[in-house]
């Protein structure tokens, strides 16, 4: 039987875990055409749901259109996706998605053959830079106006949407926000992991998308679900495991989705032989995912200065703790702050650590501790 606990991509079916609220609460906001902005934590399952609420949606004949921002790198070229996107959720057929394709004024139509001699009908922006954004508000009309022809609901779906700053920022946020005010037959879905990017988005009263809909904070998975799942999969593989001791897993992970993800993978490959779980072997799983990642962790090492590696350890000991508090510094033999916050800006700059918007700092990889903890015992 094939390891049923799957990570790094997108999980499907009967390999996605629990998520029930999460998708019935974005249900219900996408059958009243709402604004939802989806916040929370990298890893922690947003682009996973989202999908899998697409075949939701689309099973009670709603219409949706899924963008990554991060695919596209300027506004033609999401402007292009949008406009494509949006007519193929809710035009089928291609001869007439051809036809509306070719009436528009800034998009013109990109017809494929392929060799089979199927015609696809793509979206390709006829326009220089400067009109980018005008094609991009014809695309959104055009989705508007087909989705009332069509008497359907259409949900977009814009995935690591904090991207948009990379865009000409301001001007995009005002033209998309005056755009989608207007719409009445289509709801949006706002995801992104950059907190704080995000939050200052929707938060701050001089932006374009201050208030132009709720935020979805998006937490871990319920832990007596997500046990559920993990319990139903090693049954079927004829695993063993108490009850108290899979809560460690929980633990360990941070209640991360993709941490537990890969713990379990990890346990299902480690206990093949004896199939019995055991509460020592459940603490070896971090270790084993830190060693499979090490070349990984090895080019983050090299990239780090002294400096940075001293506070790493450190933080690798004493993540709960402030690193500006004296303690720690004394604790660890580290200081002043000045240098202190210096590394911290720079590791944070290269996504090692995280800050919450509490201000504490965290390992992005929840598995980097236990790489510096079992790289400092081999050198020792
Ligand atoms: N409901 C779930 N069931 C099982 N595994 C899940 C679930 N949600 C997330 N995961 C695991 O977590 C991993 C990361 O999920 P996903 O890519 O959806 O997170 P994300 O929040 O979109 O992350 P990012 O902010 O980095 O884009 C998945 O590859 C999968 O292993
Ligand atoms: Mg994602």
């Amino acid at each position: 039987m094939e390891n049923p606990f799957k990570y790094g991509g997108v999980v499907r079916g009967p390999y996605f875990a629990d998520r029930r609220n999460e998708m019935n609460e974005l249900k219900r906001e996408m059958v009243n055409l709402n604004h939802v902005f989806l916040v929370s934590p990298r890893r922690f399952g947003k682009t996973c749901l989202l999908l899998n609420l697409i075949k939701m949606l689309e099973r009670d004949a709603m219409a949706c259109a899924y963008i990554d921002l991060n695919a596209f790198p300027d506004i033609k070229s999401f402007a292009s996706a949008l406009t494509s996107l949006t007519s193929k959720a809710l035009e089928t057929n291609k001869d007439k998605l051809l036809k509306m394709f070719a009436g528009l004024q800034k998009l013109r139509p990109k017809v494929t053959v392929d060799r089979d001699g199927t015609i696809n009908a793509g979206l390709e922006l006829a326009v220089d830079e400067k009109d980018a954004l005008s094609a991009l508000l014809e695309g959104m009309q055009h989705a508007e106006k087909l989705a009332a022809k069509k008497k359907k609901k259409l949900v977009v779906i814009i995935d690591e949407f904090s991207d948009l700053e990379k865009f000409n920022g301001q001007t995009i946020e005002r033209a998309l926000r005056s755009e989608i005010q207007k719409q009445t037959h289509i709801g949006y879905i706002f995801s992104g992991s950059e907190q704080s990017v995000m939050l200052a988005m929707i938060r701050d009263r001089t932006r374009a998308f201050y208030k132009l809909g709720r935020i979805m904070e998006l937490g871990p998975i319920e832990r007596g679900a997500y046990a559920d799942f993990v319990q139903k999969w090693l049954k079927k593989g004829g695993y063993t495991v108490k009850e108290d001791d899979l809560k460690r897993i929980f633990e360990i992970g941070n209640d991360v989705p993709y941490n537990v993800q890969r713990l379990c993978n990890v346990m299902w490959d480690d206990a093949m032989e004896t199939k019995a779980i055991k509460p020592a072997q459940i603490e070896k799983l971090p270790v084993i995912v830190a060693q499979q990642d090490s070349p990984h962790y090895e080019m983050l090492w090299h990239s780090a200065s002294q400096s940075q590696k001293i506070l790493l350890i450190a933080l690798s000991k004493d993540q709960t703790v402030k690193p500006f508090s004296k303690d720690f510094q004394l604790k660890h033999g580290i200081g002043p702050s000045s240098s202190i916050k210096a590394s911290l800006d720079s590791l944070l700059k290269k996504g090692i650590l995280f800050k919450t918007l509490q201000g504490s700092y965290h390992f992005t990889d929840g598995f980097t501790p236990y790489w510096i903890d079992y790289i400092m015992k081999t050198i020792r």
